[in-house]
């Protein structure tokens, strides 16, 4: 038995890393690839969760993050900056903190699950909060680091990021043994759908598999560019993380879903908290809601027709559902302590009168 080390060994000879660079890593990567049943059931699909919630800071900005503090060590950067709606500056900040180097966050101000913040205060990060929302955040970082070049920028348009994220497709079909058919993901800025089509286009032209799935990008209603075919001036949605009006990735997004016959779509917040509680009730597994987009997104495509029965189907969840407790606890009922004693145990559970 021999410890997993993390994307960058495991797929090194896939990725664009020098030779002589050593991995900055938290052994990110591996995460596990399971069976829905009951979504399988609902569908009359083989649908399967990649749970990057598990990963090192609790999403799959990991393995981007893995890739890029790598570079900017490996090119004598002593500090990273990155525009974040939460997992970008977490994941950045903790990756910084293994390299020993300085990082710095900007956040759109009040717009961040309270966890994505406590990690990124405790991993030490200095936190700048922007009065904007995320597409602004992006360009000050762009500005910022243009103007200081000492600083690497670590958002999705550092191509380093992209080069790590596209490890999740090799994961999948190496876990499978052949690509899936429909592969859904939430889409903020979309740099992780075009990660995950670069991931699967490299396996195919390799021969190593024989298919490439069609890629179900999914936003958020009220934050949903791709879909609309233009930049949104003012985004809206409780899936914070994917709030973006101006995705960076644009392109990436748009090669990934005509070379692969795909679609983006919007989910409204409530088809997120349907799926979302769906998730963590049905399945056992609890996501933050931006994650939950992609299952709202199969199910409507489903229910149109677009997935057929007997599809090999994955569902990207892209973080953990601990770093949002205030969506889980929103409107539950305060409830009345009990006294230490079995017989209102019962009576709780409505066995006892
Ligand atoms: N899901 C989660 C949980 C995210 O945090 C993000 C992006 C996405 C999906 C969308 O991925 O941007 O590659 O299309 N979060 C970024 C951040 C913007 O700052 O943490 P994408």
């Amino acid at each position: 038995h021999r410890a997993w080390p993390g994307l960058i060994e495991a797929y090194r000879d896939r990725l664009a890393v020098g030779g002589d660079w050593t991995p900055v890593t938290l052994q990110e990567g591996a995460t596990p690839l399971i069976p829905a049943e009951y979504l399988s059931e609902l569908t009359g699909c083989e649908v399967y969760l990649k749970v990057e919630g598990l990963n090192p800071t609790g999403s799959f900005k990991d393995r981007g993050m893995t890739m890029a503090v790598t570079d900017a060590v490996a090119r004598g950067q002593r500090a990273v900056l990155c525009a974040s709606t939460g997992n970008t500056s977490a994941s950045a900040a903790a990756y910084a903190a293994k390299a020993g180097i300085t990082c710095a966050v900007l956040i759109p101000a009040g717009k961040i699950a309270m966890g994505k913040l406590a990690q990124s205060v405790i991993y030490g990060a200095k936190i700048i909060q922007v009065n904007g929302n995320f597409d602004d955040c992006l360009e000050l970082a762009r500005k910022a680091t243009a103007e200081f070049p000492q600083i690497a920028l670590v958002n999705s348009v550092n191509p380093a990021r992209i080069e790590g994220q596209k490890t999740a497709a090799f994961e999948v079909c190496d876990v499978l043994g052949r690509a899936p058919d429909v592969h859904a993901l939430p889409v903020g800025n979309a740099g992780n759908i075009t990660a995950y089509w670069r991931g699967y286009s490299e396996y195919f032209s390799d021969g190593i598999t024989a298919s490439k799935p069609r890629m179900l990008g999914v936003q958020a209603a009220g934050a949903a560019p791709l879909v609309k075919g233009e930049p949104v001036k003012n985004p809206e949605t409780i899936a914070t993380a994917i709030r973006i009006g101006a995705p960076a990735s644009w392109e990436g997004a748009m090669t990934a879903r005509n070379e692969s016959g795909g679609q983006f779509r919007a989910a409204t917040d409530d088809e997120i908290l349907d799926a979302y509680r769906l998730l963590a009730s049905r399945e056992g597994v609890f996501v933050e809601p931006a994650s939950a987009a992609s299952v709202a997104g199969l199910l409507a495509a489903h229910a149109e027709g677009w997935v057929e029965a007997g599809s090999t189907v994955v569902c990207t969840v892209t973080g953990n559902g601990l770093k949002d407790p205030d969506t889980a606890l929103h409107g539950i009922p305060e409830v009345e302590a009990i006294p230490v004693d079995p017989v209102s145990v019962a009576r709780a559970l409505g066995l006892a009168e």
